[in-house]
C-alpha cells in the first residue's frame, strides 16, 4: 500500500504523459501510476513488461482521461525498451520494479530526459534491498 501510495502522488505531482515500467506482475503499481496521473486530466501512455505471465490490462476499470491507454509488452526490458527507442520516445516516468539488464542502460540514454522521474522499487540508499 504503500508503495502505491507513493507512486500515485508521484505521479500525481510529474504529471507523465508516457510512463514505461520494468515488472508488470498483477498491475497494481502500473494502476497506482495511471490513476495519479490521470487525476492531471491529460492523456497517458503506460509501456509496461514482464518477462513472466502477467495482467494483460494493468488500467482495466479504472477512469482515466480521454485518449489514455496501457501497452503490456510479455517479454524483456531490452525489447520494451528497444520498441521505445525505435519510435524515439522520451520518457517522462520510469518505474523499475524489476532487474535492468545489460542493454537496458544504452537503450535509457536514448530515452530519458533531464526530467525523467525515475521511480525504484525495493531500494535502500543505492542499493536494491531484494
Ligand atoms: C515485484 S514483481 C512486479 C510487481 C508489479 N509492479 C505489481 O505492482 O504488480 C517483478 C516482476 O518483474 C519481472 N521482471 C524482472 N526483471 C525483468 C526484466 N528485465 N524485464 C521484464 N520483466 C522483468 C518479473 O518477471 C516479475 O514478474
Amino acid at each position: 500500500m504503500g508503495s502505491a501510495l507513493t507512486l500515485f502522488l508521484a505521479a500525481h505531482q510529474r504529471a507523465p504523459r508516457l510512463i514505461a515500467e520494468v515488472g508488470t506482475y498483477i498491475g497494481n503499481s502500473a494502476a497506482a501510476m495511471g490513476l495519479g496521473a490521470g487525476t492531471t486530466g491529460q492523456a497517458l501512455q503506460l509501456v509496461t513488461c514482464d518477462l513472466h505471465p502477467c495482467t494483460q490490462q494493468p488500467l482495466a476499470g479504472l477512469t482515466l482521461p480521454q485518449g489514455s491507454g496501457a501497452q503490456v509488452v510479455q517479454g524483456s526490458s531490452t525489447q520494451m525498451f528497444q520498441a521505445l527507442a525505435a519510435k524515439q520516445a522520451k520518457l517522462d516516468m520510469l518505474h523499475l520494479d524489476g532487474r535492468l539488464m545489460a542493454d537496458d542502460l544504452k537503450l535509457l540514454a536514448q530515452l530519458l530526459k533531464d526530467d525523467t522521474l525515475i521511480a525504484l522499487d525495493d531500494c535502500e540508499g543505492d542499493k536494491r534491498a531484494t
